[in-house]
Order: structure tokens, then sequence, then C-alpha cells
């Protein structure tokens, strides 16, 4: 069987990740690899002719995949469309970038035969759309709660334990949580979009705004946890959704959090509740994530060829 050829798109923190399993993996051909600065110092070990900042040429080389790990949202979506209208598959680790319009980036990929997912991009390595699909086939859902940012999670830690907030973000940003640009983090824009894509697999549809509260310097955490909580709840149609700094949780799931980790709860509309929590950041966490959608869609791609 002829190896998958696949484009790379972003060589940070997860698309150096992915490109160094590729590289190795059986069944994987890179064929490129996109970037802003081709001859940036990496650190991954990869031939130097694989780099490139021109979309036109990578998608010519007719990849069957495009694994997108972009740090910018609007590229990213651009990158998404054109590569599912050219009938390619995709995979994506970026919130922004799918949140803009997943139901879209759906119809797209349905009308040219492709496929396209994006479990990655919330939850890192835990299995939120997962668990999020579970509750909903097994009845309506009415609603849910989660810890959606390893950043603020692990900073708000670092904060509580008495850390600095210039060093507790250096140390998230050294250990590859947070975002290029932080600020995405800290002011509640990850988390928001995070729970744009858990309200779409909960409900069919994002919410129209995510308030959020910000985490600063100024903001005060003392010794009892504080999380921020992303939530959005059905209310007569109404989708009411938020991102929250919350110092008075008795939630014994979230308080349980340490790190970068992360939490979801989804409440159904007849009581009952599915729960999942595991790793929210990092390149090996989100690593494994792509990996497993990588890993569905070579499996749908056999069935197809088998069916035909
Ligand atoms: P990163 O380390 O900042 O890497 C971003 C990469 O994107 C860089 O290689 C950069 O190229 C490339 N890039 C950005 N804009 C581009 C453009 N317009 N054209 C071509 N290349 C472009 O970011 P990251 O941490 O790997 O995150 C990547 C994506 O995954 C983000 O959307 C993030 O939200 C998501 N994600 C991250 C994590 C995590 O733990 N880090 C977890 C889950 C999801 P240069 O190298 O040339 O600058
Ligand atoms: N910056 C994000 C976070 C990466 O800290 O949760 C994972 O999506």
């Amino acid at each position: 069987e002829a190896p998958l050829k696949v484009v790379v798109a972003g060589c940070g923190v997860v698309g150096g990740g992915l490109l160094s399993r590729l590289l190795w993996e059986d069944g994987f051909e890179v064929v490129g690899v996109l970037v802003r600065d081709p001859f940036k110092r990496r650190d991954v070990d990869a031939p130097a002719e694989l780099f490139s900042n021109d979309v036109d040429a990578l998608l010519a080389k007719k990849p069957d995949l495009v694994i997108e790990a972009l740090s910018e949202g609007e590229a990213g979506h651009d990158l998404i469309r054109r590569a599912l209208a050219q009938g390619v598959d995709v995979v994506s680790a970026n919130k922004q970038a799918v949140a803009l319009d997943p139901a879209g980036l759906q119809k797209l990929a349905s009308e040219n035969g492709a496929r396209v997912a994006w479990s990655a991009s919330v939850g890192g390595g835990s299995p939120m759309i997962e668990t999020l699909r579970a509750a909903r086939a097994a009845g309506p859902v009415a609603g849910f709660e989660a810890v959606l940012n390893g950043t603020v999670n692990f900073m708000l830690q670092r904060l509580g334990e008495g850390a600095d907030f210039a060093d507790a973000l250096a140390d998230a940003r050294a250990a590859g949580f947070a975002e290029e640009d932080p600020s995405s983090d800290l002011e509640g824009r990850d988390a928001a979009a995070k729970v744009k894509l858990l309200s779409y697999e909960a409900f069919g549809k994002v919410p129209n705004e995510v308030p959020c509260d910000a985490l600063s310097a100024q903001t005060k955490v003392g010794a009892s946890p504080v999380r921020q909580i992303g939530a959005c709840f059905d209310k007569a149609g109404h989708l009411d959704a938020s991102v929250s700094l919350n110092d008075a949780l008795e939630d014994a799931l979230f308080q349980s959090l340490n790190g970068e980790r992360n939490a979801l709860k989804v409440f159904g509309a007849d009581g009952r509740v599915w729960a999942c929590k595991g790793r929210g950041a990092g390149r090996w966490a989100t690593t494994e994530s792509v990996l497993a959608d990588v890993a569905d869609i070579v499996r749908a791609r056999r069935a197809a060829v088998e069916l035909v």
C-alpha cells in the first residue's frame, strides 16, 4: 500500500512533535512543512527542503492529508478550506481556525468527499469531543462546564503557591502550553474558542458570544483553588456561554486538577453526568490526540477503498 502523503502545517510545539513522529512512522510520507520562515532554526531534525511558506506549492504536491497546527486562526482556516475544497483530508489542532465556522468546514468536507477532524483543538490530550459525542448520543444535553486552558490552570496553581505572575507565565511558555500570543490564554479567548467547539458538539451550533474573565497580575489568587471555567447551557434555545474565574468551587473534579490538566463535565437533560480529565496542553499530549484523529481517517480511507 502506498504511504499517505502528508503536509504538516506549522512546525512549533505541536507541528514539530508531529513532524518528528511522522518522519519515522511507517505508512506516511511527509511531502512538505508549511511555516512562516523556512530558514528558522528548529528543534526537529528534518530535511531542509521540506520547509516552505508557499501554500500553493505545498497543495500542488497533492497530499492525501493536511495536518494543520498553525498559530494563526485566519491563516489556519483558509488553509483548511483550501485543502478540503481540493478533496484533501484535514486534521487540525487549531481551535481558533475551526471555531470560526465548524459547520461550514464539515459541509465543505462532505461536499468534496473529504474528512475533517479537530479533537486536539479542545483538551490537548483528553477526549473531550469524544465525551460530548457519547453524552449526546445518549440523549439531549443540558450543558457543560470545563477547565479548558492548560496555561491558565498551570498559572493559577503556581500563583496559589505564591509564584510571581511573570515567572508563572514564563514557565507556562517554556513548557509549550501557552499560545504564541499568550493574551489569548490569559484573556480567555483560547477557552472561548473551545467552548464554541464543545457547544457545536453538544447543541449543533455555537453561541453568539462568550464573555470572558481575564487572568492578570492583579487577579487575587489565595490558598483556595481558583479555576477558569468554560461553560455553556441551553436556556430555552438560547446558548448561555461564558469563561469565568471561579474562586468558590465546590467541585471535586475541578479542584483536583494540577498543572496543565483539563476536565469536562457534561450534564444530560435527564440528569445524567459524563466526565473526563487529562492533559490539556503540551507537545506530546497534543501530538497523541492529532495522531488519534489521523488513525481514524486512515481507517475511514481504507474502508472507503474496500467499498468501491
Ligand atoms: P507555535 O509553537 O507558536 O507554532 C506555530 C507554527 O505556525 C510555527 O511553526 C509558525 O511558523 C507557523 N505559522 C503561524 N502562522 C503561519 C502562517 N500564516 N503561515 C505559515 N506558517 C505559520 O504554536 P503551537 O503551540 O505549536 O500551536 C499550534 C496550534 O495548535 C495553535 O493553533 C494552538 O492553539 C494549537 N494547540 C496548541 C497546543 C499546545 O499545547 N501548544 C495544544 C493544542 C492545540 P514559524 O515557525 O516559521 O514561525
Ligand atoms: N494554549 C492552550 C492551553 C494550548 O494552554 O490550553 C492547548 O490548547
